[in-house]
C-alpha cells in the first residue's frame, strides 16, 4: 500500500500530507461509498466541513471500515453562522456526534467572516480541554493571520487556502512558513477549471514521467511542502490522486510550472462583496442546526 509522508505541525502533532476532500459530495450514500472506497486504498486525513453536511455520511464510512480512530486524521469546520465563542463550542460538539467520535484532529474556523475572534476562545479551550489536536483557519490572508496572531494565546497550526498552479501564492506561503502555520492547498485541480487537466505544459511534464496531470498537480504542491486534499467520487481516481509518492519533479519542471501563476483565485475572492453574499447565503437550509 501506498506510504503518505507524514508532516508535523508547530505543536508536533504529526498529519499525512495528502488525503481526500469531500466537498460536494452531497449523496450520503456516495459520499459513504467514496470515503470507504479512500480508506481501503490508504487515505488516512479526510476533510469535510459542517456546510459540508456530510460529516455524518463520513462518520458512517469510518465506522464501517474498522479502522481505529486513532490511525485516521479527520478535520472539520465550523461554518460562518457558527462563529462566536458558544456558537462554536455548540458547532464542536454537533459535528463531533455527526462524526461518531469524540475528539478531532484538526478543527477549522471555514472564513474569515463574522466573529471568528470569538470562535478562535472556543478553539483554544477545545485544544487545552484536549478535545482537539490542532487548530486552525481557512482563507485567512497574510495580514489576517498576522492580525490573529498578534491577539490569540495559541497561534493557528494550518491555514487551507486555495492552491493551484493557477493561484500559486508563493509569497504567502512564505509567510505562512515563517509564521510556522502549516499552508494546506484546498481544490488542488481548480476543481478541473479553466481547462487545467488539458493545460499543454502540464502534459508534457506529466508524460515525461509517466504521469497524469493530476498526478503532475499534486506532485508539484507536495514539493512545495503543502498539505494537498483532492476530491473526487471516482475509484480509479481516487487510487491515481494516492499514486504520487514515487517520483520527483526537477528544479527546472518545478520552475516553468511557476510561470503558470496568475496570481488570482479562480475559485473564492473574499475582496468580492458578490462572493461575502453568496457565502453567506450558501446555507440555505441549514442541516448544520439539526443535530
Ligand atoms: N476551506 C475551504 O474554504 C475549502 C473550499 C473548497 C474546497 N475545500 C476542500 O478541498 C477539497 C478539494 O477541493 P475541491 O473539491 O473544491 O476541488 P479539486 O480537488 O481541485 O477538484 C475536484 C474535481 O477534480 C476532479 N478530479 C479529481 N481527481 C481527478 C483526476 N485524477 N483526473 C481528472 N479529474 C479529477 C473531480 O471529479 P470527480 O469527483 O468526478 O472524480 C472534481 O470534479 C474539497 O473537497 C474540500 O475538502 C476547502
Amino acid at each position: 500500500m501506498t506510504t503518505v509522508a507524514q508532516i508535523s505541525l508547530r505543536n508536533g502533532v504529526k498529519m499525512p500530507q495528502e488525503g481526500l476532500g469531500v466537498f460536494q459530495i452531497n449523496d450520503p450514500k456516495l459520499c459513504e461509498e467514496t470515503v470507504l472506497h479512500a480508506l481501503h486504498s490508504g487515505y488516512r486525513l479526510f476533510d469535510t466541513a459542517s456546510s459540508y453536511q456530510n460529516e455524518q455520511a463520513v462518520g458512517q464510512a469510518l465506522k464501517k471500515s474498522q479502522i481505529p480512530r486513532s490511525n485516521v486524521f479527520l478535520t472539520t469546520k465550523a461554518y460562518i453562522q457558527e462563529m462566536g465563542y458558544q456558537p462554536t463550542l455548540n458547532a464542536f460538539d454537533k459535528s463531533c456526534r455527526r462524526l461518531g467520535t469524540d475528539y478531532l484532529d484538526l478543527y477549522l474556523i471555514h472564513m474569515p467572516l463574522n466573529d471568528y475572534f470569538g470562535s478562535w476562545r472556543a478553539l483554544e479551550k477545545l485544544y487545552k480541554d484536549g478535545r482537539v489536536r490542532a487548530i486552525g483557519v481557512c482563507n485567512f490572508t497574510s495580514t489576517e493571520l498576522l492580525d490573529l496572531i498578534f491577539n490569540v494565546q495559541i497561534p493557528p497550526m494550518i491555514n487551507q487556502i486555495e492552491n493551484h498552479p493557477l493561484y500559486q501564492r508563493t509569497q504567502e506561503l512564505d509567510f505562512m512558513r515563517q509564521q510556522k502555520v502549516q499552508p494546506e492547498a484546498w481544490a488542488p485541480f481548480a476543481e478541473g477549471r479553466r481547462g487545467i487537466f488539458q493545460n499543454e505544459l502540464l502534459q508534457k511534464i506529466a508524460m515525461h514521467h509517466g504521469k497524469t496531470v493530476a498526478q503532475l498537480i499534486l506532485r508539484w504542491n507536495i514539493q512545495r511542502g503543502m498539505v494537498v486534499i483532492p476530491k473526487s467520487t471516482h475509484q480509479q481516481r481516487i487510487q491515481e490522486n494516492l499514486d504520487i509518492w514515487y517520483f520527483s519533479l526537477s528544479p527546472a519542471e518545478m520552475n516553468s510550472i511557476g510561470s503558470l501563476d496568475e496570481n488570482k483565485p479562480q475559485m473564492l475572492d473574499l475582496n468580492r462583496l458578490s462572493e461575502v453574499r453568496r457565502v453567506y447565503n450558501y446555507l440555505t437550509n441549514p442541516v448544520v442546526t439539526s443535530l
